[in-house]
């Protein structure tokens, strides 16, 4: 009976300490860990998604909990807006006026932590980009990919292979509020019922913030 109860016990910190906090412990007098991310910055980034590129502006604000991911495809000329709250409600939408479209989702988690890098795995250094970069690995998550000399991120790949350029970091840039307002459509009851959003393939097979929460959503679609 006791040692039943022991198991309870031995499983209880089995779960509380998993692995990969004990190697970040372990690890963490001798591997590099990655910077925090700023609590606010503007990334504009280059994204490909198995060959389709696209430019992707990143607003970061985490101390407003919102991120806004502006998704541009190459050479073309839709935009695709996913806006996400730390309340868990993302709203994708376009604002091209001849077909508006826009999906609301709730999701469980909120947006990523600046500290959401805590506890990868380092897996050592590498030229990327032409930038030498430590590297880590969130499994089944993302490689990420840090500048040695200055912090900054250089590129991640989801696990999905879909790949992130960073090109411009701005730290402590901030999107003005305006602009974090979504569209009225957003919020009539016929859009919400409208559950097969006719989003490009800027959407379609793993979404930036999508991913970022850990829910590809567009990946069945
Ligand atoms: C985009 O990724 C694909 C692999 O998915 C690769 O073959 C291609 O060279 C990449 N394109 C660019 C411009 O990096
Ligand atoms: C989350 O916050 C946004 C922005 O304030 C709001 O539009 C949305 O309704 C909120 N969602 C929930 C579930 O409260």
């Amino acid at each position: 009976m006791a040692s039943s109860r022991e198991g309870i016990y031995l499983m209880a910190f089995l779960l509380l300490f998993s692995p990969s906090e004990l190697r970040f412990s372990e690890a963490a007098t001798e591997d590099p860990i990655p910077a925090d991310w700023p609590h606010q910055f503007h990334a504009l980034m280059f994204m490909n998604r198995t060959g389709t590129l696209q430019k992707l502006d990143l607003w970061y604000d985490w101390p407003n909990g919102r991120n806004f991911n502006i998704i541009q495809n190459q050479l073309d000329n839709v935009v695709t807006y996913d806006l996400e709250w730390n309340n868990g409600t993302s709203f994708f939408y376009t604002l091209d006026s001849s077909d508006p479209t826009c999906q609301v989702m709730q999701v469980e988690v909120g947006i990523l932590r600046p500290n959401w890098l805590q506890g990868a795995t380092y897996l050592g250094q590498q030229k990327v980009d032409n930038f030498l970069c430590n590297v880590w690995e969130k499994v089944d998550f993302i490689w990420y990919y840090e500048d040695v000399l200055t912090r900054r991120p250089v590129k991640w790949i989801f696990y999905t292979g879909y790949t992130a350029h960073v090109m411009t970091f701005e730290v402590g840039a901030v999107l003005e509020d305006p602009n974090w307002q979504a569209p009225v459509y957003c919020f009539s009851e016929n859009e919400k019922k409208n559950d097969s959003p006719n989003f490009g393939p800027a959407v379609r097979g793993g979404f930036l913030g999508s991913l970022m929460r850990r829910i590809p959503p567009w990946e069945t679609m």
